[in-house]
């Protein structure tokens, strides 16, 4: 009997052989009888069946068990959908051919680096094709830069560079994907001082549309190099980053935890930290979390802190050591090492971001985590509630390199001190999907039109924090929205990154 797998190949053979007329009066439908049962429009099949020809050992269908691995390599739950095929090229040359035989079909596509962002349909897709960069992650290190490639995570980066005593702008945790973050702007414990991750990538090779390969850095394309630096996945496939390299051998780090006494003057110290600006900076940021459980109306904080050096305990984080807590550790260590053990398990539960900008007010932030410990006792019989409270402190330096490197990039940032709040929220089951969306969405509408009336809200919203329902280029500088659409229209004319890669925070019309 023939397998399901062999049968799909027939199928895809039997489609493609027969003449363009044909798959012309295909095209936009679902074909799913032909094959067996998936969902496959005639664009699909067109290009999974060239692939196939091509690439036969890069191509998985879903009857093959690498398929299903494939598959559960995202970060929420909600990310897992089911591809007609995934190709998994390891160089860029068979990326920029893959693009070209989804341009030519017209199939629609996504892309997955590193599998982080939480926004279903951003970098996996129903019956069209997945392309998986995993097995593009050979990397080079030079005297003050490294060459990434997009199948890395922040881990691998770090670790490429530990011998050397160096560092790269990147995730703060161990497994986060290079590419996502670096093309959203990204944010490391050390932006205070050197900026975002985008602002510290001198080179982009990027596959455009068409399949051509490009170029994209000072001096080369210079409108797309500058497009790159937080304009996400609207312009290319990126095959490769070159990344400006830090000597910073060892850093100084605190693990602190809190209790409900504690958290107001947690929020304080998050405030002045926030706030600390200097002509010659001291490179420190955190992660800063207050937990709240609904069935125990426990409520803790928590701050994992990093700073370049050797002062131990770290200087920046003195207002955090001073607050009474269960746990103060500190170490001087390398940031490999420090990465080592952060890891974010795929699949943990299904989750939604929500995030606005507020400058830093202590009372104003703790208004905001009380009512958001109250809204989370309203929600509190959603199975595996696990709601977050974080914010993410972005001090006047991290904007300032921005505005003073020569490239800048599409933020715009003033430059001032600012708070990322954020509220991350995980459950089990998707039939909540939809009431917790709500939920979150209303409420952080609700505290950001509050702020807005006391006049400290801000619009940016980052899109490494923000939900799926929130439109981050909203909030950039409208020149400079209207400058991408430019820079899209002449690189991607025909729309590949637009109309056939669809998903993600897009520029939109
Ligand atoms: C647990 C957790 C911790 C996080 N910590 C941080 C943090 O410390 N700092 C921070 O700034 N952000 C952080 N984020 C947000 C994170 O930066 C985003 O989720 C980011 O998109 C992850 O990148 P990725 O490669 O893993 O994601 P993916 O989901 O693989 O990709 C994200 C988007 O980029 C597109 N894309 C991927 N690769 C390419 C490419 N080569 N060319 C073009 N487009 C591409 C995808 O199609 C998708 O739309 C965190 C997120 C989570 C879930
Ligand atoms: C499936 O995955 C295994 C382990 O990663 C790998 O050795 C093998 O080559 C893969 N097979 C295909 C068809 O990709
Ligand atoms: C790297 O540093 C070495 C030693 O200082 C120098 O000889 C070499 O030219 C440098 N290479 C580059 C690419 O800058
Ligand atoms: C930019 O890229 C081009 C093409 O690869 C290269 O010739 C040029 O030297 C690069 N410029 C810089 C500033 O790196
Ligand atoms: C600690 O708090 C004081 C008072 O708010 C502030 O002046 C100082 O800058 C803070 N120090 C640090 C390192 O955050
Ligand atoms: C909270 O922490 C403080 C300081 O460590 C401690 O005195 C207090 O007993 C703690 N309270 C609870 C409920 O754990
Ligand atoms: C402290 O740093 C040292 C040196 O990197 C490391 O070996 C050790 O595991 C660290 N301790 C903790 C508790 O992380
Ligand atoms: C909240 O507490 C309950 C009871 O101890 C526990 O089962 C649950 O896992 C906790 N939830 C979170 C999000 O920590
Ligand atoms: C591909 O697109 C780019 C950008 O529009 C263009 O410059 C280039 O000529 C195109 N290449 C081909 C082969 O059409």
């Amino acid at each position: 009997m023939i397998s399901r797998m062999q049968f799909m190949a027939l199928a895809l053979l039997g489609l493609a052989s027969a003449s363009p007329n044909i798959l012309d009066s295909l095209r936009g439908q679902t074909i799913t009888a032909v094959l067996g049962g998936l969902d496959l429009t005639a664009e699909a099949a067109c290009a999974c069946k060239l692939l196939l020809n091509s690439y036969s050992d890069m191509i998985l269908f879903p009857t093959s068990a690498n398929y299903t691995a494939e598959t559960k390599l995202f970060w929420d739950i909600r990310s897992d959908l089911s591809p007609a095929c995934i190709f998994q090229p390891d160089k860029a040359d068979e990326v920029a051919d893959g693009i070209k035989i989804l341009s030519g079909c017209d199939a629609q596509f996504a892309v997955r680096g590193g599998g982080h962002m939480n926004y279903p349909g951003s970098n996996n897709i129903d019956g069209g094709v997945l392309i998986t960069l995993n097995k593009l992650n050979s990397y080079k290190v030079e005297n003050d830069t490294i060459d990434v490639g997009p199948g890395m995570t922040w881990y691998d980066v770090y670790a490429a560079l530990d011998p050397h005593g160096r560092i790269a702008i990147g995730g703060r945790l161990k497994t986060i994907g290079v590419p996502g973050l670096t093309l959203i702007g990204g944010v490391h414990y050390f932006i205070n001082k050197y900026g975002f991750a985008m602002d510290n990538v001198v080179s982009y090779d990027i596959v455009l549309g068409n399949g051509t390969q490009v170029t994209a850095n000072d001096t080369t394309n210079q409108d797309l190099f500058w497009a790159l630096k937080g304009g996400a996945n609207n312009f290319g496939l990126v095959t490769k980053f070159t990344l400006k390299t830090y000597s910073i051998p060892l850093i100084s780090t605190t693990i602190q935890t809190f209790n409900e006494s504690g958290i107001y003057d947690l929020v304080k110290a998050t405030c002045d930290l926030a706030s600390l600006d200097d002509a010659d900076p001291i490179a420190a940021g955190s992660i800063i979390t207050i937990q709240y459980n609904a069935t125990t109306k426990a409520a803790s904080g928590s701050i994992l802190g990093v700073q370049e050096g050797i002062s131990n305990p770290p200087s920046q984080f003195a207002n955090f050591s001073a607050i009474p807590g269960p746990i103060k550790l500190n170490n001087v260590t390398t940031l490999k090492q420090w990465g080592s053990d952060k890891v974010t398990p795929n699949q943990m539960f299904r989750v939604m971001f929500s995030h606005k900008t507020i400058v830093p007010d202590a009372d104003r932030l703790y208004s905001i985590y009380q009512a958001w410990r109250a809204a989370v006792d309203q929600i509190a019989d959603v199975q595996g509630l696990y709601p977050t409270f974080v914010m993410n402190t972005v001090a006047a330096g991290a904007a300032r390199v921005g505005q003073t490197n020569g490239i800048g990039n599409v933020w715009g940032l003033k430059v001032e001190p600012t708070i990322w709040w954020q509220f991350s929220t995980g459950w089990d089951l998707a039939q909540d999907d939809l009431r917790v969306t709500a939920w979150s969405r209303q409420l952080t509408e609700h505290l950001h039109g509050i702020n807005r009336k006391l006049g400290l809200a801000r619009d940016h919203i980052y899109m490494g924090d923000a939900g799926e329902w929130q439109d981050p280029f909203a909030s950039f500088p409208e020149a400079n929205v209207e400058r991408m659409r430019a820079i899209r229209s002449a690189y991607d004319p025909s729309g590949t990154f637009s109309r056939l890669n669809w998903g993600g925070f897009k520029l939109g019309f």
